[in-house]
């Protein structure tokens, strides 16, 4: 094993031999070193502590655990960031605790193996052309990040290159290179990033080459993926999820669907594929560029009744507290980032005469606050099931999925 200090405490007997060469070294894949079926109880002890305030023993033991089938490979996106930092220019992931240095990567295991051929051409390149990566301490520079993205449907890459502002005629020999030699890259871009800051986001966005947008099938549900768009990393685990939305729908005649996070439309557009009982689906989401896809993802579906609205959730409850009951929604489903709903969102939440709400979260500190204030608000919500996806392996991160029903009160 490597000479490294652990960032856990395990005990000898639950460790394993780390797979990767980076670890230790490499920010990411912190447990590793432990075998798989422990990194699943220790989640689902954090799982258990985060939630037992808020929701009763029983309902937290029938809770349904899904570790990942897949150990590695399972991301289909990765950032991967240029670094002078080393002297010899490096492509790959931040060091351990730092934002300078950058752990030159051949294959991070937890990508699909193609990334790395297509990383090591764009190292060469970026290598052979003489020119510096962007440092962010001298704010000088060209190379900036790497995004990948991989569709399992169609065996496909798409490269997103960041650099700082520049001729094209530097980075066109390299996207000739990378559509004639990697028939694996299907989508090229160029994004431009001229901010000091340095995140793998982009001021301008150039569509190089090879198709516009990767295709990915979830049960026949065919979802765009562009550079910038909002798509769940492990596809199996996310299949799992959505399947287990389908199926746990109240079998109704008609159910009109309130997606609030909706991203891509991704969740509100399988249900409305695969429940016969859906009638409507709203979506609500602040990107524009997602709310684009998920309309598009609509009409490539052939779904008549589906609508998509582009706002920051918690400023259009300021301005209209009624903006989510006028849906009459049968069902909510909130997916928000890590930090949670709102302030703003439980009030009107509750008061939307919703009878189902499906929770999914990536952070069990926040889902675990917005219970408690969802019910401290409604009495009448209820914990109906719980089901807890491992989606990122080696790391201390999963998914939660809590469906809440409304109790119908019998008011004589
Ligand atoms: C975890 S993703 C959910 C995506 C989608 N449900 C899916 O399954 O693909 C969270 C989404 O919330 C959006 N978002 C974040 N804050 C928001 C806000 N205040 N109002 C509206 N959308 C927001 C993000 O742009 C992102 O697409």
């Amino acid at each position: 094993m490597p000479e490294v200090t652990p960032h856990h405490n395990a005990p000898e007997a639950e460790r394993v031999e780390p797979r990767c060469p980076y670890f230790g070294s490499c920010g990411g894949c912190r447990f590793q070193d432990i075998a798989y079926a422990e990194q699943v109880a220790r989640k689902h002890r954090r799982f258990t502590e985060q939630l037992s305030d808020v929701v009763p023993a029983e309902l937290l033991e029938e809770a349904i655990f899904c570790p990942s089938k897949a150990e590695w490979r399972y991301r289909n996106k990765m950032e991967f960031s240029f670094s002078p930092a080393t002297g010899e220019l490096a492509l790959g992931m931040h060091k351990s605790g730092s934002y300078w240095n950058v752990i030159d990567v051949e294959d991070c295991l937890i990508s699909p193996e193609p990334f790395g051929e297509v990383m090591s051409a764009v190292r060469d390149f970026a290598a052979r052309s003489g020119i510096d990566a962007y440092s962010s301490k001298k704010k000088s520079g060209f190379w900036r990040h790497l995004t990948l993205r991989w569709s399992e449907t169609q065996a496909g890459v798409m490269a997103l290159l960041i650099t700082t502002p520049g001729e094209r005629g530097v980075v066109d020999p390299l996207f000739e290179g990378l559509l004639r030699d990697i028939p694996c890259v299907r989508s090229l871009y160029w994004g431009i990033n001229s901010k000091i800051s340095d995140v793998a986001i982009p001021d301008e966005l150039i569509h190089i080459g090879g198709e516009e947008f990767l295709i990915e099938e979830i049960d026949g549900v065919k979802l765009r993926v562009y550079p910038l768009n909002f798509f769940q990393p492990n596809l199996s685990q996310t299949r799992r999820i959505y399947r287990d939305m389908a199926s746990l729908l109240p079998r109704t005649e008609s159910l009109r669907i309130v997606d609030l996070y909706c991203g891509t439309g991704a969740i509100g557009l399988y249900l409305a594929f695969h429940a016969p009982g859906v009638s409507d689906v709203i979506g609500v989401e602040q990107d524009e560029g997602n709310i684009a896809s998920a309309q598009a993802n609509k009409e490539a579906n052939g779904i008549t009744e589906a609508r998509f609205v582009a706002t920051n959730i918690e400023n259009r409850l300021k301005e209209d507290m009624m903006f989510l009951r006028r849906f009459s929604p049968g069902l909510i489903v909130l997916d928000p980032p890590r930090p949670g709903l709102h302030k703003k969102v439980y009030g009107p939440l509750v008061e939307s005469g919703a009878r189902y709400i499906f929770y999914l979260s990536c952070n069990i500190k926040s889902l675990s606050f917005d219970l408690q204030q969802i019910f401290a608000r409604s009495r009448d919500y209820e914990i109906r099931h719980i089901g807890v996806y491992d989606m990122f392996p080696h790391t201390p991160h999963f998914e939660t999925l809590v469906i809440l029903e409304k109790q119908v009160r019998d008011s004589s």
